[in-house]
């Protein structure tokens, strides 16, 4: 199906061919027949998929990354789609329009995407407000939220901003990600440092204090090993959720396409980064790591899990397979699982590289 449709959306311009995917799915996360219909085209429901961390139980370990449903709008439709969990946003503290268009450009030779969006939302209040109506049905697995740094805001009171949105929406979340690694928000990855970070940190902190609830750090795939040890050691000793690996990239390595656009860089060519990192992570921490960046296939998903990850997110490889990518992810899980003689996804995580104690 997806195979007849990808060319006329591919005729559209990129970010034109998204609002389209996205209203549709948000009008179908409005009407029970749809997402029913949905449901039992694309949805595999199977306890061998479940996985438990962070004290939330995840129906299967494939999520949707950050970006796409910047604002939640559809969100009962990921899990018909067949999503174990969704990560909205990123959600700044103010609304913002984000960077002027063209900014999403498909690079189809190299199975990748530029976006340069810049934070394009509606903002803390206003989403909170749509996440506020949901009802108790409409989120059927866990929800993330991602949370940057509004662009107006300089970057000594960054603190203050995220603590803003983390406010907000900190009741309607199930996890919560500090993006500090989007390239497209001028001087944001400078926030990964140490101590803006700490800072940030210590604000999550204070919130879970309250309403303990597992907080990520979402980094950048260009981080320096001492740079992601020193994240891995905040993260530890704050107590908070975990890493997310990793972020679009800036790099241009290897790509066929010539004419480049500048913008973060996601799909297949960040592949190999990205499960880099999740290995450094895993071997120097025992933090649940999502890992995300050029997941296409079901290898790709073993081979994160054996890696260490404990959830996987993809958005790239979705524009370029369709939506039905999800089932097959899942579906390949059972029979490997099958396979192997295990009796769960846990297993093949608890098969692979041993973690530090
Ligand atoms: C168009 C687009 C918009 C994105 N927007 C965000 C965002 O707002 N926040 C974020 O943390 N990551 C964002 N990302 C990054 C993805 O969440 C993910 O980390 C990255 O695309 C790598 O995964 P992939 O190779 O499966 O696409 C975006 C990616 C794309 C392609």
């Amino acid at each position: 199906m997806y195979s007849l449709l990808r060319p006329l959306l591919f005729r559209l311009d990129a970010e034109r061919a998204h609002e389209r995917a996205l209203s549709t799915l948000s009008w179908c996360a409005r009407h029970p027949g749809a997402l029913s219909l949905l449901r039992s085209v694309c949805a595999v429901r199977d306890e061998r998929l479940e996985v438990t961390r962070c004290g939330l139980t995840f129906p299967n370990p494939i999520g949707l990354a950050a970006g796409f449903d910047k604002n939640g709008t559809a969100i009962p439709a990921w899990s018909a789609l067949g999503f174990g969990f969704v990560e909205i946003g990123t959600v700044t503290s103010i609304g913002q329009q984000g960077n002027p268009k063209p900014r999403l450009f498909r690079l189809p030779l190299d199975r990748a995407i530029i976006n340069r969006m810049g934070f394009n939302n509606e903002g803390a209040v206003a989403i909170s407000e749509r996440l506020a109506s949901l009802g108790v049905g409409d989120r059927p697995v866990p929800l993330g939220i991602n949370i940057g740094k509004s662009k107006s805001v300089p970057i000594e009171q960054a603190a203050e901003d995220y603590q803003q949105s983390l406010r907000r929406l900190w009741p309607y979340a199930d996890y919560l990600v500090i993006n500090v690694s989007s390239p497209n928000t001028p001087e944001l990855r400078k926030l990964q440092d140490r101590q803006h970070l700490e800072t940030i940190l210590t604000v999550s902190k204070e919130l879970c204090s309250h309403d303990r609830k597992p907080v990520f750090v979402k980094i950048a795939p260009e981080l320096s090993w001492a740079h992601v040890d020193d994240v891995i050691e905040l993260v530890e000793s704050f107590g908070l959720g975990g890493i997310v690996a990793c972020n679009t990239t800036l790099s241009r390595g290897g790509l066929q396409t010539s004419a480049v656009e500048a913008g973060g860089l996601s799909g297949r060519p960040l592949r190999k980064r990205s499960l880099e990192l999740l290995r450094h992570i895993c071997a120097h921490s025992t933090l649940p790591v999502i890992s995300v960046g050029g997941i296409s296939n079901l290898q790709d998903v073993i081979e994160r899990l054996k890696a260490g990850a404990c959830l996987v997110q993809l958005y790239t490889a979705m524009v370029y397979q369709g939506p039905r990518l999800v089932r097959e992810l899942n579906r390949g899980l059972i029979a490997y699982v099958e396979r192997q003689g295990y009796e769960a996804v846990e297993e093949i995580i608890a098969s692979g590289i041993s973690r530090p104690r």
